[in-house]
């Protein structure tokens, strides 16, 4: 059992906290925001995960996991996790390190010597390569009698995910800084992973330049094999070729692999589009932006998707959007979520909207953050009560309880029966045969 701080309790302290408690170790989670914290410690998680409630019950009756907004807490913690987040700067590309050098700033007054062994700060979020060599300076100018050093162990978890992803991970990375301190600080993680470990999860060693890009690195090829699909999808519209085929035959090909490969509205959430801009932004600062500038093209394809999807609704409305009668399926950015951060579906739902359309958005889980940023939407909580009179109905979240809808059954609550599946996820022959008009994205 190893004293653990959690600093920064969003999607990825929450749930790193809670995973770590019920792995054995005794944690506390601090966080900035009051309620966020009394939510946690009440045993309600604060966004919609999988499995995530009770294992936060779970770990909080253990007594070994508490919340508090009090940083002075982590005091007798021997290491340190960095979970803050770092969004995309406003009108910017760059990350917004704000949090992060907070949390640092925060934590140094609080960095002292523990009896079980070396103090080590682990960095989780995501940052630009550089930072935590600029965190490490910062803990040895300002904390030299803790000894503390500094890890950079970045995560891979995906929202829908997290329990698994945090308990077994595909891989574990350590970005160690030089010499005995970071062996001794390896020696340490090693025990605080010691049942991820155990599994022969692969663990890679590394400088903390590396560690840093492998994250951004992960999530650019992500990206890129989204937006790679996606572009083929294009070339499929033009000729009357079926994507999902493609995807198919060249997914055989153990090279490539069929994962990642669903041509659709595109890829959005908290992570993939800030971490691909941030990474062309520093790129740029260290004078290698050419490096990166497909990733530009990347970001761009996934955009274009946005809008193609838009101007199949427009046509579906015989040209013009205005007063049209538009039902959006999902709001999530994917589904076993509740995030709508740069969700593709909700910034399609809003363009149509915005084009004088009668807009109505279902979600199974997303609805309260729709209602939070995008108010001026009308919201319905099923899909039937969504497609009301609807001229066209869009699917742009696979959540299993659309793709499984019944066309019959829909068809008798809109006023056309017209369907653009924007996630690939309809069976085309089964809505064609209940009348419905059907146009997928890539696919004749
Ligand atoms: C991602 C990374 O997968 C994860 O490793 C990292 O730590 C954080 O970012 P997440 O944002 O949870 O995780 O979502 P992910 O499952 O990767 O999906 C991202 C987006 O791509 C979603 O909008 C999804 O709908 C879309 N997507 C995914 C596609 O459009 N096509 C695909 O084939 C796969």
């Amino acid at each position: 059992m190893t004293q653990l701080s959690v600093i920064g309790c969003g999607y990825l302290g929450a749930v790193h906290a809670a995973c770590m408690a019920d792995l054995g170790h005794e944690v506390v989670g601090v966080d900035v925001d009051p309620d966020k914290v009394a939510q946690l410690a009440a045993g309600k998680a604060p966004f919609h995960e999988p499995g995530f409630d009770d294992l936060l019950q779970r770990a909080i009756a253990s007594g070994r996991l508490r919340f508090t907004t009090d940083i002075a807490e982590v005091h007798g913690s021997q290491v340190h996790f960095i979970c803050v987040g770092t969004p995309q700067q406003a009108g910017r590309n760059a990350a917004d390190l704000t949090y992060v050098h907070a949390a640092v700033e925060a934590l140094l007054p609080h960095l002292a010597v523990h009896a079980d062994g070396p103090v080590v700060v682990v960095g989780k979020s995501t940052v630009p390569v550089g930072t935590a060599a600029e965190i490490a300076a910062r803990i040895d100018a300002d904390a030299p009698g803790s000894g503390a050093s500094l890890v950079w162990n970045p995560e891979f978890l995906r929202e829908g995910f997290a329990i698994q992803d945090t308990v077994a991970p595909d891989r574990i990375v350590y970005g160690l800084g030089p010499g005995d301190r970071g062996q001794a600080a390896r020696v340490v993680l090693d025990t605080v992973y010691a049942s991820q470990l155990e599994r022969h999860t692969p663990l890679i060693t590394t400088d903390y330049a590396t560690a840093e890009l492998v994250k951004v690195a992960a999530n650019s090829f992500l990206a890129t094999k989204i937006s790679f699909i996606n572009a083929m999808a294009e070339l499929c519209e033009a000729t009357g070729a079926d994507v999902t085929q493609l995807a198919e035959a060249i997914g055989h090909d153990e090279r490539i692999g069929p994962k990642f490969l669903r041509a659709g509205v595109g890829f959005g959430g908290g992570c993939l589009p800030k971490d691909i801009r941030a990474f062309m932004a520093r790129a740029g600062e260290l004078g290698v932006d050419q490096a990166l500038t497909f990733l530009r093209e990347v970001d761009a394809i996934n955009l274009r998707r946005r809008t193609h999807v838009v101007e199949l609704a427009r046509t579906a409305c015989g040209g013009d959007l205005s007063g049209a009668r538009v039902t959006v399926l999902g709001a999530a950015f994917k589904p076993h979520s509740d995030d709508v951060r740069d969700s593709p579906a909700l910034e399609v739902a809003s363009t149509i909207a915005g084009a004088g359309a009668h807009v109505t958005i279902t979600d199974p889980a997303a609805l309260e953050n729709v209602r939070r940023v995008r108010p001026d939407l009308n919201l319905a909580a099923d899909p039937l009560e969504a497609a009301d009179r609807a001229d066209v109905v869009v699917l742009l979240t696979e959540w299993e309880e659309y793709v499984t809808l019944d066309p019959e059954q829909l068809g008798t609550v809109v006023a056309h029966r017209q369907v653009i599946d924007g996630r690939n996820a309809l069976d085309p022959v089964r809505w064609r045969a209940a009348g419905w008009t059907y146009t997928g994205l890539g696919r004749p």
